[in-house]
């Protein structure tokens, strides 16, 4: 399992301004749910001072992309926009502690939600990865842009380091070539600029695709053995093994039997989860009770999700939906 340090655990466990923010007025929203992540950041500015004075996210994404966000908030409110423009993904990693390498997206995203809301209130357009330059990675809707981007700011040197940071990579690899390709430049540019040491920057031909390949499907196999629930939802049950493959009813009866397991919890809270659908990876669900409108509904939805892939082995998205689809 990750290795997360203690603030990590606490800003996941206790995160801070989640919900939604009445106020806003600068909102930068990032990534997209079918992406396995999204955040959306709202900042309450002050138009004479540009203060941020308040700081709220909404998040769909693993405890890292909770705590990124919410360490996040933390670090911005009371700065001006000037001071917080230049806050980088590094710095949110920092901040918490450390995250693990793979989970260095997170704190990616943290970093352009900023970017996005800042250029929000300024009456700017931010171009994120979707918009930005050529596709590079399919299965991650990764652009060069973010690539490029990433290695820059980050002097990444190898294409697991992309895939740590940007996702890109974390599939099929049939994107490897390119990532290779973006890597040699970006580096080629940073020693140019004598960022890089000649001797660090990778160049084209020296990562082997089958090798990436098989090092993360080990390395997935381990941590799928090893896996606890990390859920605060998650009741302490043995984990049954990864399910994939599985039919769609045996898919379906698992994600009804991790609900209603996950129900009590719900209730003890005055809350509830109702399960409304599935559709391929979407779980639909409908939270009731004391968890509609409730603060903390998106971390909900992050621990059910967790909860879910846990249990599955296979990844699945968890999407809040009114009960009245039904
Ligand atoms: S296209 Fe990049 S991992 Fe599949």
């Amino acid at each position: 399992m990750w290795d997360y340090s203690d603030k990590v655990k606490d800003y996941f466990f206790n995160p801070k301004n989640a919900g939604a923010l009445v106020e806003a007025n600068a909102v930068g929203e990032v990534g997209a749910i079918s992406c396995g992540d999204a955040l959306k950041l709202m900042l309450k500015v002050d138009p004479e001072t540009e203060v941020i004075q308040d700081a709220r996210f909404q998040t769909f994404g693993c405890g890292s992309a909770i705590a990124s966000s919410s360490a996040l908030t933390d670090m911005i409110i009371g700065k001006t926009l000037q001071e917080a423009i230049t806050i980088t993904n590094q710095d949110i990693a920092d901040f918490l502690g450390g995250l693990p390498p793979e989970k260095m997206h997170c704190s990616v995203m943290g970093y352009e939600a900023l970017q996005a809301a800042i250029a929000n209130f300024r009456g700017e357009e931010w171009h994120d990865d979707h918009e930005e330059g050529a596709l590079v990675c399919k299965c991650f809707g990764v652009d060069e842009g973010m690539i490029e981007r990433a290695v820059r700011m980050n002097k990444l040197t190898t294409i697991e380091q992309i895939t740590d940071y940007t996702k890109a990579g974390g599939g099929c690899l049939t994107c490897f070539d390119k990532l290779e390709e973006v890597l040699a430049k970006v580096n080629a540019e940073l020693v140019a600029e004598g960022i890089l040491a000649a001797h660090e920057a990778y160049s084209l031909g020296a990562a082997d695709a089958a090798e990436i390949k098989a090092k993360a499907k080990a390395k997935k196999d381990a941590e799928r053995e090893a896996a606890p629930p990390t859920s605060p939802l998650a009741p302490a049950s043995p984990l049954p093994p990864p399910s994939a493959g599985m039919t769609n009813l045996k898919k379906m009866r698992l994600i009804e039997e991790a609900i209603e397991e996950l129900r009590p919890y719900l209730k003890k809270d005055g809350g509830d989860c109702e399960l409304i659908d599935v559709d391929g990876n979407n779980v639909m669900v409908s939270l009731t009770g004391a968890c509609t409108g409730c603060q903390m509904a998106s971390v909900t939805v992050s621990g059910i999700q967790e909860r879910l892939i846990a249990k599955l082995g296979v990844p699945v998205r968890v999407v809040p939906v009114k009960s009245h689809v039904h």
